[in-house]
């Protein structure tokens, strides 16, 4: 549905403890949690869900990062989520994030940038579903 996004809170930030920080200011702007989990991406996993990046200099490192260790999966919905989700996680380089975004509060560098985010409802629905079944879904 076009209400919808995906995120994840990747590696360094459960590293860092920030999940129940993210998660409520997440909740607190307004977006529904449909589904989540803590889960563990492996190599293929990481390849697959970035194989728009297979050419990029960083997808090595990128899929390095995203294995390092546990992530937390998760569906939210709200109205025009892909959106409103790309304007509260800030930009991708958190140097470049305005104040008070996700990344500009728990992001370490542009690799290690703390959330993902859908950039578009296509993309949230195809991200969605490569981590979750539809009964997963609430
Ligand atoms: P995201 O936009 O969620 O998905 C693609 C990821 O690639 C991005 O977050 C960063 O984690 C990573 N990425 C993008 N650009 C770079 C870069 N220049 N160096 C390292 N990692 C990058």
């Amino acid at each position: 549905a076009d209400n919808r996004t995906f995120t994840m809170i990747k590696p360094d930030a459960v590293e860092n403890g920030h999940i129940g920080g993210i998660l409520d200011q997440i909740t607190a702007s307004g977006f529904r949690i449909v589904a989540m989990k803590l889960t563990h991406m492996t190599k293929r996993d990481a390849e697959t869900f970035y194989a728009v990046h297979n050419e990029r200099p960083f997808f090595g490192e990128l899929v390095e990062f995203m294995t390092r260790g546990p992530i937390v999966a998760a569906i939210l919905e709200k109205d025009n989520a892909v959106e409103d989700f790309r304007t509260l996680i800030g930009a991708t380089n958190p140097e470049d994030a305005a104040e008070g975004t996700i990344r500009k509060k728990y992001a370490t560098s542009i690799g290690e940038n703390a959330v993902h985010g859908s950039d578009s409802d296509e993309n949230a629905q195809i991200e969605g579903a490569f981590h979750f079944a539809g009964r997963e879904m609430f």
